[in-house]
């Protein structure tokens, strides 16, 4: 079966690895402070704090928003989007109020316009590493850009990750940055960043705060994602010219990709179905891992109906689009688009 994912890890990965264990120190320490600085650099910030995962970057930039007395009582959430911004918002006892997307899985401009007075907060994430226009225009609350899925893309000469009050990475596995587990938060503000480094230390942390845990990232996961960094734009490219030879494959098929941007990352490859269930089953028969982009709507998962992203579940489909992809895989890819489109 060809994956959805497949992280690329060489010799480099190992080695690195192995010298974080042999050195005998395998929490945070420099190796995490290195990743903090190559990613404040690489995106123009000049605060990173490296955290256990994505899902608690949010949360605690979410929370570093209210270090001056700030209330968060709506938060604004794309709904067609991973679950872990439902679950941050909730964790930081906020009400998510959902942004419907539309035909090409941004956001719905006019809605969001309509709906940002009321938000105290919004995330906005490029959706499976399209880009989201709508993450550099001026907004009436603070910004969380998310760049989960997008790190590597680009709005004009602007890296993703330097928009918003705060931006947040992940590196888990399948992600454009993943070694396996981790997450970091990243501002040109350090009020927010030193809130972070304060909540992300349990031991250390003040019982004033409301709230501490554990989230440091250790220096083991912190070796893989730079292992993986160092990487990542010959990666972009291997998914560029891939995603191109998809979209010959697909001319004069009823199947339409999702509308990619010159700057994007390519991290997912998305198309528009009839029945996204009908051809995620087909391609599984001829080896093809495809997948739904998004299991369940935000919305839906709290009982509430965003028309987009309820059309989107039920037409879209995520292809594999592997940077190592080999030449017998995408002839296998080619044959099941043939014959599952
Ligand atoms: C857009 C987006 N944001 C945040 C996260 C959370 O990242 P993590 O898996 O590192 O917790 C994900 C993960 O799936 C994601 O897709």
């Amino acid at each position: 079966m060809i994956p959805h994912s497949r992280p690329v890890f060489g010799a480099d990965s190992a080695r690195a690895v192995s010298a974080v264990v042999h050195g005998g120190h395998t929490a945070r320490g420099p190796v995490s402070e290195a990743l903090e600085e190559r990613i404040a650099s690489l995106t123009g910030r000049t605060h990173a704090a490296a955290v256990d995962s994505g899902t608690s970057a949010l949360m605690l930039a979410l929370r570093a928003l209210a270090v001056d007395g700030r209330e968060l009582r709506r938060v604004g959430v794309p709904a067609y989007a991973c679950r872990a911004l439902l679950h941050a918002v909730r964790a930081c006892g906020a009400e998510p109020v959902f942004m419907d997307c539309a035909a090409d899985l941004r956001l719905d401009r006019v809605q969001a316009e309509a709906l940002a007075p009321m938000l105290d907060a919004v995330i906005i994430n490029h959706p499976f590493g399209l880009i989201e226009p709508l993450v550099a225009e001026a907004w009436p609350c603070p910004v969380i850009e998310d760049i989960a899925q997008a790190a590597g893309g680009r709005i004009g000469e602007d890296e993703l990750g330097g928009f918003g009050d705060i931006s947040i990475a992940s590196f888990y596995a399948t992600k454009p940055w993943g070694g396996a587990y981790g997450g970091m938060v990243l501002s040109s503000l350090s009020c927010y960043v030193e809130q972070v480094f304060r909540m992300r230390n349990a031991d250390a942390a003040d019982v004033s705060l409301p709230y501490a845990g554990n989230h440091q990232m250790s220096d083991v996961h912190a070796s893989l994602a730079i292992s993986r960094l160092d990487k990542a734009s010959v990666e972009i490219e291997q998914r560029r010219s891939l995603a191109l030879r998809y979209d010959d494959y697909l001319q004069g098929k009823s199947a339409e990709p999702v509308r990619r941007d010159a700057l994007c990352n390519h991290y997912r490859y998305i198309v528009r179905v009839e029945d996204a269930v009908r051809v995620v089953e087909a391609f599984r028969t001829h080896g093809v891992a495809a997948a739904h982009p998004v299991s369940m709507p935000l919305s839906r998962l709290m009982g509430q109906v965003c028309p987009g992203a309820d059309v989107a579940m039920q037409q879209c489909v995520s292809l594999p689009v592997l940077a190592d992809m080999s030449d017998a895989e995408e002839d296998q890819m080619c044959k099941a688009m043939a014959a599952c489109l």
